[in-house]
């Protein structure tokens, strides 16, 4: 049942309809926009047979704008820096509303090369990386193991890059499901097939991958193959930061949680199947155990794999859909859907309020991808 109260039409006069806000999709950026929706006073309900079972169920959790900075995607960094600003006061107001952890670490993130040709290669994307101004460190070996002394000694060096920090996804989305409730929204088990199936003023797809067949969108699945490890004996893991880098050209990154987790990823394949093959586990455990040899000792407890959103440019997919009136595209998140959280959720929720598009959103919209010039135009109701 939704909640009470007078019909909210909107400004289009369009209705009266069940809900103001109907979310497709409860990953992180869903579940977000619900919560951020709910506490507006509007009435949500979000669609999703299986909350959290997308990308964010294999994700790592690393919120790295710095890290990730690559060559050529100025304008998605941009984004994810922005968002990585939100992430304090984001954590800590659904830490509040939710009143549980979800694994907000702060440590930032060492990047590492194990060979003198992986250093070669992390040290032309660093200095790209400090010429955009961003905050990343370069450090001597002997600097690098007193941060981390599990680092194996081969490890030929490293930057340090103290903003990239963590959070585990799968408490994320319990935690916005739990604000999100407590600030009203109402979750539905139905499968939305179709977006005339919706009955809300605005409809948001944040359905991931899924959104491509309810959209049109240009959103291709790009599997990740992930590995869990746990410190024996539950203790915490022996090294407190984030790492990430090459080991022999191959690219891994080891996040430490608190309750004895390290998640080890990912595969980037351009592959629409979620089988675990046994060279992506070979690779993975190879590469990690080469950075940090204790991990060999750990437990493997889980190998998955997953599929991003990803799109023709990496980027996001934020904003009106083009020629559906009431319709918001909230998808394409690709590797960064855990770190753009709070900063997608904020913007599509101003758009539904306002009708107003943030400028920030501009690179981001859906009809860059369709024929004909860009509308420009801020409003969209
Ligand atoms: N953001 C890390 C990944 O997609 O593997």
């Amino acid at each position: 049942m939704l909640r009470g109260g007078p019909s909210y039409t909107g400004g289009v006069n369009r209705g009266p309809f069940l809900a103001d806000v109907a979310v497709v999709g409860a990953g992180p950026v869903g579940a977000a926009i619900a919560w951020r929706c709910a506490q507006r006073g509007l009435r949500v309900v979000v669609h999703d047979p299986a909350p959290g079972s997308g990308a964010s169920r294999v994700a790592a959790g690393m919120l790295a704008p710095v890290a990730e900075a690559y060559f050529g995607e100025h304008e998605l960094t941009g984004l994810l820096t922005a968002s990585a600003a939100r992430w304090p006061g984001f954590a800590a107001e659904l830490a509040e509303a939710a009143g549980m952890p979800f694994g907000h670490r702060t440590e930032g993130t060492l990047v590492v090369g194990l060979t003198a040709d992986d250093l070669a290669e992390a040290r032309r994307l660093w200095s790209y990386q400090q010429e955009l101004g961003l905050p990343i460190t370069m450090l001597r070996p002997s600097q690098l193991r007193d941060r981390e002394p599990a680092l194996a000694p081969r490890v030929r060096g490293g930057a340090v890059a103290p903003g990239d920090h963590q959070v585990d996804p799968r408490r994320l989305v319990t935690a916005l499901r739990t604000a999100a409730e407590r600030a009203g929204a109402r979750w539905s088990p139905a499968a939305v097939g179709a977006l005339g199936e919706v009955d809300a003023r605005v409809t948001v797809v944040a359905a991931g991958c899924g959104a491509a067949a309810l959209t049109g969108l240009p959103v291709r699945p790009v599997k990740g193959q992930v590995l869990r490890l746990r410190a024996p004996g539950r203790a915490a893991p022996g090294f407190r930061h984030v790492i990430r880098g090459y080991a022999d050209g191959e690219p891994v990154y080891l996040v430490p949680r608190t309750d004895g987790e390290v998640v080890v990823g990912a595969t980037v394949e351009e592959r629409a199947d979620t089988e675990v093959t046994a060279g992506a586990v070979l690779r993975l455990l190879r590469a990690a155990v080469d950075l940090v040899p204790e991990l060999a000792e750990y437990d493997l407890v889980e190998a998955a794999a997953g599929l991003r959103p990803g799109t023709p440019d990496n980027a996001p997919i934020l904003g009106p859909l083009p020629g559906r009136p009431g319709v918001l595209a909230a998808t394409g998140h690709h590797r960064h859907g855990i770190v753009l959280t709070p900063l997608t959720a904020d913007l599509i929720t101003q758009l539904v309020v306002t009708g107003v598009a943030d400028p920030l959103l501009a690179p981001f919209a859906p009809d860059r991808f369709t024929a004909g010039p860009r509308t420009q135009e801020k409003t969209w109701n």
